[in-house]
Order: structure tokens, then C-alpha cells, then sequence
């Protein structure tokens, strides 16, 4: 990739400078104090429904940003993401991602990292580890749909992490939905207060540009052919727009006043505490507001900070090296058929070839084969500071959630696991291949990809559990193409899981219709055929252990 895409994780083999402009020599880059970088740097996810616009802004980002002269490289690049790898077949097929990868870009000398998530609520659980990783996030809705049903519970996981969301009214281009009407909308679904900082002046169909609720003025852009290179951007001050653009104006005017009437006005604070949304409007096929947006990611987006650990206590930004694993992926590209962890740096430098401490195991682990990723294409990685993302080639020993560290030890909290809503018992289609299966089993479980329960009474027969039922399918497919094993899938009739401790487990095996099983970490979870039934014995039996959550850490369903 080094080259295709100018600016693009080339960190190569010299460390990138302070401007990004060209690479500076390691010794070089260990006098800039890691507080510095860290400031310099946002990290983000994109999160919208499959077609809402995620890869085009994303390239549009690049273009802004000068990653990229003419537009079409990302949608080039996932293309040949998806004719390489395997199953991806999948995502093709369905047109949706599943795979997460990261881009990272310099703009207005800032770092910006890019974390891509599935775009389907059946990934929900990947994309909530993702946002463990994630400072903000930028959600995107297609002005013609608003919130999609579909969608919800993804934006659901942002809200349960409190993370800061900005969002985008994309394809404001075409006819569309009254944006008045999308406020109250997310409002009303997502529980996100939004306050519109950019505003539409032209009905969708007919957009001519923004009204830029800051200063008043109005943005008028031109588009250039196919959207390929920056749209024309002129401003004008109140007076000429309203000579200019009429009626068309006045209403964007009107509609602003309105917004300070209701108090929908930027409000940083609120923004932080992931309860209020600035917007934006625009259309990313034609570049017009694609600038607000990023210019928002720098002045806006909270910069890499100091990380609490399990204890709640803030790791310095200045401390020695540390991060945590919050994805696992193997076999990613069927050419290197390897163990990949992505981790999150939350603290000090990262230098490739350091020696870490991986926690819980206590062993070294060696960072030779550093990387950065993007889809099946990867770098290598000399140097990453707090908000950036780092994969380890070979890491089969590290676990989602893992704290890695320099010297001083932490440990940060775990990433929540998700109540799983579909149960299926799996068996292997030959039992010839019992162990291609079970050793299949064993990677598909460490990556997140299902949750496997087992029967702590001895039937050997493991049970899969999953939030959306793109999951099962995933396993089937990388069980069989990658490991050799066809899985004989049965659906099994649980709607409802509860963590549970031993005292009630005595007390569920009376209950009918409640099963109990085991998660690898030793978590016992309660199974009921419907929700209303584990509903109705909590509320009967207040002393029982019957708890949502399934681990430490925050409740997300
Ligand atoms: P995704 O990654 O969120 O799935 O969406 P993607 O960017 O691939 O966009 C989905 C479709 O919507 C694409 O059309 C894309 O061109 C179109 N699109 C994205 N942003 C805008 C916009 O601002 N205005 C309009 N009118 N369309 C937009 P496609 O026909 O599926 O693909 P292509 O042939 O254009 O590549």
C-alpha cells in the first residue's frame, strides 16, 4: 500500500515526523514527549447502517486531508480486500463488513485514526469492542431514512459507552426527509440530543450549501466532476446569501433560530459526556460539508487521554508503554495465515522490538512484527503513541481484553460481553474431523466471533450463542474454509441469558426451563426459553444471582 496512498501509514521505516510530513529517525522521534503526540492525536469509528455513505466519506476524508489526490482508492482497495480474502465471501455476498480494520491519516497536523466497524447489528458485540478503542464517534444517516431500525442497536452500544458522537445527514444531494423531522429522531430513538452547528440551505435535491450556525454565514459550494476532487467552496456573509439564495435563505435562517430557541446549539461539554450530538449536513458524494466534519474530528473530538484501569485509577499519558487487546483476528488473508491482536496504545511509546508484559499470563511478548492494518494490506509499524492502534503479528497467546505493559504493571478493565439473544448446539457434520472442529471452535471463540457455553454437568455437546444470526453463519463458513469442519448447527429454544453464581444454580434446578452452562472464563450463565420468564424470577426471587451484565464493566442490553 505504502505509496497508492500518500500520507497513509507510511510509517515505514522510519518513524513519521511531528508535521507527518516525512519520516525522522527513531532516536529523533524519543525526544518528542508522548503527551505532545498524544494531543495531536483523534481516534474515531464511523458507525451507519450498510449503504448510509461510511466508505465514501471515509475516502472523501482521505482526499481532504490530501491522503489521496483524486477519489476511488478506498473503494479500489476494498474491492480487492474482498476478491483476496476468504471469508469474506460473506460480506460480499451480503454487502456488509465484518472485518475491522484502521486507517490513519495526518490532517491540519493532527493524527487521525480511523477505526472501521461492521456495519450490521449482528456485529454489534465487534463493533462495541471496537468502540473500546474508539475516543468518538461520527454516525451517519441517510437524510432519505434517518434512524434505521436495523441500526438502532448499534447506536445503542455508543450511548452504553458514553462515548461523544458527532453526526453527518449524508446524501443531501437527493430529495430526502425534513431535517427538523431526523432531529427529533434521533432525539426520540437514539436518546442523543442533537445540535445541528451546520444547517441546509436548499431543500434536499436541491442543496446549494450550508448555513454555518457559528459565524452566521452561509458556505455555497460548487461540485467538481464525479465528486473526484474537493468541491468549490465559497463564503458569504448574511447580506449577499439572503440577496443570492432568497427564500432558500430565509428558511435555513428561520430553522436556525428556531434550533437557538430549543436550545439545539453546540455545547462541548455535553458533546463529551456522549450526551449531546453535534451536526452536520452535507452530501459525501459530492464533498459538500465533508470539510465541517473533519475540521470537527480536530477542534472537537477529545484528543488520546489519560486510561482509568480496573481499579478506576488514570494510567499518565507519560507512563511507560501500555495498551489493551480489543480485537483478535486469524487467518485474515488466507496468504498469511497468522494470529493477529490490535491493540489500543494508551500510554508511553510503542517501539517495535520492545518486550512487554502481557497480562494476565505474566509472560514476555516480543514485538518484532508490528503492524498496521488495512483490510489484508499491512505495514510495517516503528512507533505509535496514545490513541494509536497497533497490530501484533503472531499473537496467539493474547486474549480480547489483555493488558500489555512497560515496566510499570496495569491492568485495564475488561470489554464487556454482550447478553447473547440466539442459542444453537454444534456438533461436527464428521466426526472424522473432531478435531479440525474443536480446534476451529476454540479460535472462532477466542476471536469473539460466538460465545461458546458448555454443559458444566458433562454433556460435551458445546452450545454457540450469538446476538445476531450473521454470527452463526460467520463461524460456519471460517469453520469449514479455514479449519476443514462442517458444523451441524441446532437452533436451541433459549431466548434470555442471566450471569448466575453457584448458590443459585442450586436453586435453578428446579426451575424449569432454565439451563445452566459455563462460558471458557468459568462464568456460569442462566438460559431461559423467554425473556419474561428470567424477567418474572427476578422479580420473585431478588436474592438470586441473576445478572444482565456478563462481566464487569458496563451493562449494554
Ligand atoms: P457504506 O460504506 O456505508 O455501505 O456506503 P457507501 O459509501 O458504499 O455508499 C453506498 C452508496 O451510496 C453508493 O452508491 C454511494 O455512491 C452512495 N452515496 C454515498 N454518499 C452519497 C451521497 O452523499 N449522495 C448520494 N446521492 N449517494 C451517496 P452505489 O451506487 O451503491 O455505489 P457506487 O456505484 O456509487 O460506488
Amino acid at each position: 500500500m505504502a505509496g497508492a496512498i500518500k500520507g497513509v501509514h507510511q510509517i515505514g521505516d522510519g518513524a513519521r515526523s511531528h508535521s507527518g510530513a516525512a519520516p525522522v529517525s527513531l532516536a529523533a522521534a524519543a525526544d518528542i514527549a508522548v503527551p505532545t503526540e498524544a494531543a495531536r492525536r483523534r481516534t474515531f469509528a464511523i458507525i451507519s447502517h450498510p449503504d448510509a455513505g461510511k466508505t465514501t466519506l471515509t475516502e472523501k476524508f482521505l482526499l481532504y486531508a490530501g491522503a489521496v489526490v483524486e477519489a476511488g482508492a478506498v473503494k479500489a482497495r476494498a474491492g480487492h480486500r474482498r476478491a483476496k480474502s476468504d471469508w469474506m465471501e460473506i460480506e460480499q455476498r451480503r454487502g456488509i463488513s465484518i472485518t475491522s480494520t484502521v486507517l490513519q491519516f495526518t490532517y491540519r497536523d493532527h493524527v487521525v485514526n480511523l477505526l472501521d466497524t461492521p456495519g450490521h447489528r449482528d456485529f454489534s458485540e465487534d463493533t462495541y469492542r471496537v468502540l473500546a478503542a474508539a475516543d468518538a464517534a461520527v454516525m451517519i444517516l441517510d437524510v432519505a431514512k434517518g434512524v434505521e431500525a436495523q441500526t438502532l442497536k448499534l447506536f445503542e452500544v455508543c450511548r452504553a459507552r458514553s462515548l461523544p458522537v458527532l453526526t453527518f445527514l449524508n446524501k443531501y444531494d437527493r430529495p430526502g426527509r425534513d431535517p427538523l423531522e431526523l432531529l427529533d429522531e434521533i432525539e426520540a430513538l437514539i436518546g442523543l440530543h442533537p445540535t445541528p452547528v451546520t444547517w441546509p440551505v436548499g431543500v434536499a435535491g436541491n442543496f446549494r450549501g450550508v448555513l454555518d450556525r457559528r459565524d452566521g454565514s452561509f458556505v455555497r459550494y460548487r461540485r467538481t466532476a464525479h465528486g473526484a476532487t474537493a468541491a468549490l467552496e465559497e463564503r458569504l456573509e448574511p447580506g449577499r446569501a439572503a440577496g443570492e439564495e432568497g427564500s432558500a435563505w430565509h428558511q435555513a435562517q428561520e430553522a436556525s433560530h428556531l434550533l437557538d430557541e430549543v436550545g439545539a446549539t453546540l455545547d462541548e461539554s455535553s458533546f463529551r459526556a456522549g450526551e449531546s450530538s453535534p451536526l452536520f449536513v452535507g452530501s459525501a458524494l459530492t464533498n459538500f460539508g465533508v470539510r465541517h466534519v473533519l475540521d470537527a474530528i480536530v477542534d472537537l473530538v477529545p484528543p488520546a487521554s489519560p486510561r482509568a484501569d480496573a481499579e478506576g485509577h488514570l494510567r499518565p499519558l507519560g507512563a511507560p508503554f501500555a495498551g489493551f487487546v480489543f480485537k483478535i483476528q486469524a487467518n485474515m488473508d488466507p496468504g498469511h495465515r497468522d494470529h493477529l491482536a490490535f491493540v489500543r496504545v494508551c500510554s508511553g511509546r510503542f517501539v517495535r522490538g520492545m518486550t512487554l508484559v502481557h497480562e494476565p499470563s505474566g509472560r514476555l511478548f516480543a514485538t518484532k512484527y508490528a503492524m498496521s492494518i488495512f483490510g489484508s494490506e499491512r505495514d510495517t509499524i516503528d512507533l505509535a503513541y496514545p490513541g494509536d492502534v497497533v497490530g501484533l503479528v503472531n499473537a496467539s497467546g493474547l486474549q480480547i481484553g489483555d493488558t500489555l505493559y512497560e515496566r510499570e504493571p496495569v491492568v485495564f478493565p475488561p470489554i464487556a460481553t454482550f447478553a447473547p439473544e440466539l442459542f444453537a448446539t454444534a456438533r461436527p457434520r464428521d466426526t472424522g474431523r473432531h478435531k479440525q472442529f474443536d480446534r476451529g471452535l476454540a479460535q472462532l471463540e477466542r476471536e469473539g466471533v460466538v460465545q461458546v457455553l458448555r454443559d458444566p454437568d458433562g454433556d460435551p455437546v458445546p452450545m454457540l450463542a450469538a446476538v445476531g444470526a450473521m454470527q452463526f453463519e460467520v463461524f460456519a463458513h471460517r469453520l469449514e474454509h479455514e479449519f476443514g469442519a462442517q458444523a451441524h448447527l441446532t437452533p436451541a429454544p433459549y431466548k434470555a441469558a442471566r450471569r448466575t453464581d453457584r448458590r443459585t444454580r442450586e436453586r435453578l434446578r428446579d426451575v424449569r426451563g432454565a439451563r445452566i452452562v459455563q462460558r471458557a472464563d468459568g462464568t456460569l450463565l442462566a438460559l431461559f426459553e423467554s425473556s419474561f420468564h428470567a424477567q418474572r424470577l427476578e422479580h420473585d426471587h431478588p436474592d438470586w444471582c441473576l445478572d444482565p451484565v456478563l462481566s464487569a464493566g458496563d451493562r449494554v442490553s
